[in-house]
This record gives C-alpha cells, structure tokens and sequence, in this order.
C-alpha cells in the first residue's frame, strides 16, 4: 500500500489549477448512460472514484476513453442493468446507477453501495422516491432490484425529509424519461446539482428550479448524447486554501468556482487570512497565526458550511489561536480524523456531534492512516504545518477524490513524496 511522506514546518507559495469535481463527475458519468448517445465531459478528475464510475459504464455495455481531462462515453450500444456487488461497493456514487439504469432500461439490479464510512448511509429516500414513481423493489439478501411496470416510470411528488444529495439525484435521473412530472420538494440545493441538470437539460431533458429547494422534471421521451465540461471541485478547493492557511504563506487558486465556494470562504475569512476573489480564481495570504473562530462552524446542506469541509478547516485550526468549536449535522461518524490530528499534538475534543478544537502552538509529525477522503486530505493539512515528517497510510482513500495530490501541493511549495 502506497503512503504520503510529508516534510512540514515551511510556509506554502504557490499557484494551483482546480481540479474538476468528483461529486459533479460521477452523477453525469450515470447520466450519460441515460442518454444512450455519446457524451464528452471535459475536465472531468482523475481519481479512483471516476475510473471505477468507468468500469461501472463499461459494464453496462459503454465505450469508454480517457484522453487528458476529457472522459468520453458511447453509451449508444449500452444495455446492461445490473451492477455487480463489488463494483457497487467501491463507492457511495454507484447508487446513482440506479436512476439511470431504471429511467433508461425500466429496471436495475444493484446492491447496497460502499463509499466512506461517515456512519449509517441508508439508502431509504432513494428506494422511497423510487416507489412513488411506480418501481416495484425487492430487497433479497442485500441485492435490490427495481422494475418500472411497462418499462417506465411515471412522474410524482416527492417530499424528502431531508435534502439529501444523492437521492435528490437519483430521483432527477430517474424523472428525466418518465411519464409527466416529478417535483421534488426539499431537494438538495447543492452546486453539483445544477451541474448535473446543466448536463441533462444539454440533453435534451426539462428540469427547472435546480439551485432551489423545489425541482421539477418534466419527462421527455428521448434524449441525446453532449458535450460538457465539469464544474470545479470546490472541496479540493476548500483543501488546498486550508493547508496554505495552516502552514501560512500565500496562494492563487485557479478555476476556483467562488461562488460555490462562498459558504466555505465566509467562514475561512473568520480566521484572519486575506482572501481575495475574483472571477475565476481565488487569492489567499496569510501572514501571522490564524485566529480561532468565534462562531460555531455547523455543517449543513448547502448554502450552509460544507460537511466535505469540516475535516480540512479543522485541521487548519488546530494550531489557531483561540478555541474553535464544530458541530457535525450531516453524517454520524465524520470525527475519525481527530485520533490522528491528537496524535500529532492537536487538543480536539468531541462531545457527540460536537468537536471542541482549542488552538496549540505547534504540531509534530506522526505516522497516521488515512480513515476516509476528507479525513485523510486533513491529516495532509496537518501534516504540511507539523514540525517534522508525517507519514500517511492508506492514501487511498484521498486518492479516491484528490487527482494528483501530491503533485498539487508540490505546486504549492509543499515538501510531499508517493512512496
Ligand atoms: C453526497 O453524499 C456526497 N457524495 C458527499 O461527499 C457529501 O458529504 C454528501 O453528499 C453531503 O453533502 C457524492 O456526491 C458522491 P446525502 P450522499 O444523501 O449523497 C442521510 C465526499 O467527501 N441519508 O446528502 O451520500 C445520510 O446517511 C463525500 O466527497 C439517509 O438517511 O449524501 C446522511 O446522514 C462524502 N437516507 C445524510 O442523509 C438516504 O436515503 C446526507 O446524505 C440518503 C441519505
């Protein structure tokens, strides 16, 4: 297994181009599979998460081909509809299989998906939604499967209880060649999603009021392959600005999507450092210790503090100045980075859902292991601020969303080294 060797201790300088997104990627990959026509996504990542999105494509009957950030899919002579278990626990996104193999082919086999394990990821909005929209769904022994009477599911309103990212994109999928309207209200408003209907209405599909809490999809009985390019990923983007943050120094980050960015800026500015925005990119300096944040960091669905976030900025504010304090609103076990952030002299305290972070002066370098994606880019984050060499295991994990990591903290002057 492959580990990160980091030398910290030294400010960061440097200019970086943002990588594409992964929570963007993956949901247009399943739907390009829907438009059985082929599709071209530019700036799509290089990471794990997208080749084993490929490998679910091509075993669905898709050609597949990587040239440089353009990911290409014929998925013209596609028409599988069952994904094997172990592709479907290689990540929490093969779930989104699921709408587009049922709005494509009237019925799918999958089973329960893998992913990070941030506690219980249920998958009962999804199956819910489903069902309203007229599937019949068995459940035997962990293998789902779904069948739309007639080969078509048929348009409905759908109230989540909670916005949930994937189900709202699973129900989006699905509406999108069914019979009438489907509204979804209490949808997920995240930035990924309208990049997913961006994508889709390309298409040919009718979706309006993405962005909003409310979304209607309106089927239409076709639609056809496009050409499109992948909006930024604004977490790697969260990621590098807080390890330069941490380590101080000063940054460009380029092909940043500010705007989708904002509810993660406007609490990293509560830290002291300078940050300036400007169409598609994003300066920071940061010259003294950061400061602690006074108000409580709460994760919540977007336009709210990005629970993808919470590990990066918390390692960032472990050496702060001043006591920070989190609460974690969306997963269960989203704290599993504290044990390692501890072991490199962080004082972290969780109280439930409540994590405590009372600044220290300084971090030694430890050897951890990676526990999940954000968690491990957050032992980086650390690791690049700690006196001394941090090595990181099962990396992974970051591999899975971070494309070239350590090539990106290179150009940010950071001292890493893939062994
Ligand atoms: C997406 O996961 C992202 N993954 C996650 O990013 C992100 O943390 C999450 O949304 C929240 O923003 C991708 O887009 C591939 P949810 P998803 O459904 O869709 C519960 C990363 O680091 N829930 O919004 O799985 C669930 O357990 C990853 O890039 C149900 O109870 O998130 C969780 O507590 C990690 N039943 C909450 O809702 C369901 O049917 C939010 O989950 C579905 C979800």
């Amino acid at each position: 297994m492959q580990k990160f060797i980091i030398t910290g201790g030294s400010r960061l300088s440097g200019e970086l181009t943002l990588q594409g997104s992964k929570n963007s990627a993956l949901p247009i990959m399943a739907a390009a599979f829907l438009t059985g026509g082929v599709c071209t996504l530019d700036n799509c990542p290089r990471i794990t998460d997208v080749y084993s999105a490929s490998r679910i494509l091509s075993g669905l009957g898709c050609k597949c081909t990587f040239s440089g950030g353009e990911f290409r899919v014929d998925a013209s002579g596609a028409g599988g509809s069952e994904i094997s278990a172990a592709l479907m626990k290689e990540m929490r996104s093969s779930i989104m299989f699921m709408g587009a193999m049922i709005g494509r082919m009237g019925r799918c086999s999958v089973s329960v998906p893998g992913g990070c394990e941030l506690g219980p990821r249920p998958i009962d909005m999804h199956l819910s939604a489903l069902r309203k929209m007229g599937a019949v769904i068995t459940d035997e022994g962990g293998r789902i499967t779904c069948k739309a009477p007639g080969g078509k599911l048929t348009g409905a309103k759908i109230n989540l209880p909670f916005p949930s990212v994937g189900a709202t994109e699973n129900i989006i999928l699905s509406a999108a060649t069914a019979e009438g309207e489907t509204y979804i209200n209490n949808a997920a408003r995240e930035p990924e999603i309208c990049d997913l209907c961006g994508f889709l209405r390309r298409c040919g599909a009718d979706i309006r009021g993405d962005g909003e809490s409310t979304v209607v999809i309106k089927g239409v009985k076709r639609l056809n392959g496009c050409d499109y390019t992948i909006m930024p990923d604004r977490i790697a983007g969260a990621t590098y600005l807080s390890m330069t943050a941490s380590a101080g120094g000063e940054m460009i980050l380029k092909n940043a999507c500010t705007e989708a960015m904002e509810p993660f800026l406007s609490v990293l500015e509560q830290t002291g450092c300078r940050i300036i925005t400007g169409n598609d990119r994003i300066y920071l300096r940061c010259g003294a210790r950061l400061k602690g944040i006074h108000d409580r960091i709460r994760t919540m669905p977007h336009p709210g503090f990005p629970t993808d976030a919470q590990a990066v900025l918390m390692a960032a504010l472990v050496t702060a100045e001043g006591t920070s304090v989190f609460e974690e609103n969306i997963f269960d076990c989203r704290y599993r980075h504290t044990d390692a952030l501890r072991k490199m002299g962080a004082d972290i305290e969780v109280l439930g859902k409540v994590a405590v972070v009372r600044g220290v002066k300084s971090l030694s370098g430890a050897v951890v292991t990676a526990t999940d994606l954000r968690g491990g880019a957050a032992m980086a984050v650390a690791g690049l601020k700690a006196a001394g060499e941090t090595v990181i295991t099962d990396i992974s994990h970051i591999d899975r969303g971070y494309e070239n990591f350590e090539g990106a903290v290179e150009c940010l002057g950071g001292k890493i080294k893939r062994v």
